[in-house]
């Protein structure tokens, strides 16, 4: 395996399956380390910068944690407390902050300003989030499957259901594909991913001994899953106006017992969170005085049930982004 020191961390595509085993093998040392109380600030005297342009509970905390554990300095900086695109380009903040740090997180809106972060930087460049890609949250999911299943996922079935082309559900095909998973984008027409990454997966897929599938049928899709997966049904960034359509166009895809049963008894569920499942929050609430509903992409009954992993997999993103910090800060292997 080539080493990831140097490297940014942009999408999932930049990548070969061998460097996401990596990955994923490191992140499961680290929260070994973690979880048995052994220090492991290996990078004292380092700093990272953090770059929020929209919000964040568990990216956020990950990194600072994270940076934190490794003995690093952390700064946040959220889009009122600096003066990134309003005075001043992607380009020119990219060469000042490679000034004062060893590493930059980005969580944003167009792929095209990570990238253009990451071209400018002398640092690596971590994507926290962009409308297209959310690979940290892969490694952190995939991590999830393997201390459910096993190591080797490879002939599994995750199936995605809902907006089946935000970029968790796009983010999902291609580490699915990387690692021979079978991948099922389950949803509408409107919501299923581009033809262009549909077929880049599905040949990368194929390299590895499993399938993309994309349908709008629930049954067929769910049939036999080990994993049902599924996130919000408007992204950060989408205006308020497409609720309504959404609502109507995605209810049939919604994770009820139904669709558990059809997946099996074995199976789990995942969400990348926040989720919808009830309305204790004031955009759920809104939404049940506006619409009449009272849980969205999945059923609170679901999201509390035992096949329910979804604080596992918030747990994980933490252990997982250390190991993306690492991997592309260090090419030294970490003691046992
Ligand atoms: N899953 C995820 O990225 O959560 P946050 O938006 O809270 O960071
Ligand atoms: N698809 C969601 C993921 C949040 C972690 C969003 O972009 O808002």
């Amino acid at each position: 395996m080539a080493s990831l020191k140097g490297r940014d961390f942009l999408k999932l595509l930049d990548f070969e399956s061998e460097d996401i085993v990596h990955l994923l093998d490191l992140a499961h040392q680290l929260k070994a380390l973690k979880r048995n109380g052994i220090v492991h600030r290996y990078f004292e005297g380092r700093n990272i910068v953090l770059l929020f342009e929209k919000t964040s509970t568990r990216t956020r905390c990950s990194f600072e944690v994270a940076g934190y554990d490794l003995g690093m300095g952390v700064t946040f900086l959220d889009p009122g407390s600096s003066q990134v695109s309003k005075k001043e380009s992607i380009a020119d903040t990219a060469r000042v902050l490679s000034r004062f740090y060893d590493g930059i997180e980005y969580r944003g809106f167009g792929q095209k300003i990570v990238e253009e972060l990451a071209e400018y930087a002398d640092c690596p460049v971590w994507n926290g989030l962009t409308d297209e890609w959310h690979p940290t949250q892969m490694i952190a999911d995939v991590m999830t499957m393997q201390e459910n299943f096993g190591h080797d996922l490879r002939g599994r079935k995750l199936v995605f259901m809902g907006d089946a082309r935000n970029n968790v559900a796009n983010s999902l095909m291609v580490i699915c594909a990387k690692l021979g998973i079978n991948f099922v984008a389950c949803g509408p027409a409107a919501n299923q991913p581009e033809a262009w990454l549909v077929e880049t997966c599905t040949a990368i897929a194929a390299g590895n001994g499993s399938t993309v599938l994309v349908t709008d049928d629930v049954e067929r899709g769910c049939t036999g899953a080990d994993v049902i997966y599924t996130d919000v049904w408007v992204s950060m960034g989408e205006p308020d106006e497409v609720w309504a359509q959404r609502i109507e166009a995605l209810s049939p895809y919604q994770v009820n017992s139904q669709v558990m049963q059809y997946a099996g008894p074995d199976a789990i569920f995942m969400h990348c969170l926040p989720s919808y499942h009830d309305t204790n929050t004031t955009i759920g609430a809104k939404i049940a005085e506006q619409f009449g509903i009272n849980e969205m992409e999945v059923t609170n009954e679901v999201f509390e049930s035992a096949q329910s992993r979804v604080f596992d997999e918030a747990e994980n993103r933490m252990h997982a982004i250390k190991a993306v910090i690492y991997a592309t800060l260090s090419d030294e292997p970490i003691a046992d």
